[in-house]
């Protein structure tokens, strides 16, 4: 018996190790999404750029039979979905603009806010999505929707304004940080300017949302 005791300390420490990584794990995430708007394509710009499914000139709409959103497109992506998979974390992203300061959620305005996409498998949709009709079993485990984040992006524009790094709150069950998209590059610059943004090299010209948990 006594020899089995070091054993399950070393388990037990692991898997603590384990759920501990999670901020530095969703720090890469963020930094691998940040790099992905810096390289946009036609077409594939915002939130196009971070899921599958299109959503240029409009709201996003997920296809709720597919597994998830976002598919890694390299090797450190991969790891990085496989490591928070492999954890059981569940993981929203929705993306904001400088617009979501502009008007309130009733305008349904898709520049001010787009998403959640579904990041690791399993992660439970909203049963609303501003682009689609609302399904009829709501899951009582389901990331926030869009009209619930909105309130959340919109103050967190208004502190990346101040120069603040973000912040985290909480949902029901879920683990709510704001992260700014930041102009790091003048093409950013460049392009949301052309769309009437005053942001110049440096500043926010909006941020990135992420709803997460260790699925129950
Ligand atoms: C080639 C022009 C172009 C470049 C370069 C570009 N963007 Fe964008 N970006 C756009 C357009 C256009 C949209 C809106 C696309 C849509 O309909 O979803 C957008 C959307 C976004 C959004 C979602 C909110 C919104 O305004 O619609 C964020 C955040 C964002 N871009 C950040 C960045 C950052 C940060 C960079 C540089 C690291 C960058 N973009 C580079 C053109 C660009």
């Amino acid at each position: 018996m006594k020899r089995k005791l070091p054993v399950l300390l070393l388990t037990a420490a692991a898997f603590a190790a384990r759920i501990d990584d999670l901020p530095t794990l969703l720090d890469k995430f963020d930094e691998a999404l940040q790099q992905r708007l810096l390289k946009p394509a036609p077409k594939t710009l915002g939130m196009s750029r971070i899921m599958v499914r299109p959503s240029f000139g409009h709201h996003f709409a997920p296809v709720r039979s597919d597994k998830r959103d976002f598919m890694p497109e390299n090797e450190h992506e991969k790891q990085l979905i496989a490591a928070l998979e492999s954890r059981g974390v569940q993981l929203g992203v929705y993306l904001f603009g400088e617009d979501i300061l502009k008007h309130d959620a009733a305008a349904l305005n898709f520049r001010a806010l787009k998403g959640p996409g579904a990041i690791t498998e399993g992660t439970p949709r909203p049963a609303w999505y501003p682009s689609l009709a609302k399904t009829r079993a709501t899951d009582e485990n389901a990331l926030p929707d869009w009209g619930e984040i909105y309130p959340i992006a919109q103050q967190a524009m208004k502190t990346f304004r101040t120069g603040e790094p973000g912040f985290a709150t909480e949902i029901g069950k879920w683990t709510i940080a704001a992260r700014p998209a930041l102009a790091t590059d003048a093409r950013c610059v460049h392009c949301h300017q052309a769309a009437g943004s005053k942001a110049q090299l440096g500043d926010a010209v909006g941020g990135i949302v992420y709803a997460y948990r260790v699925k129950p």
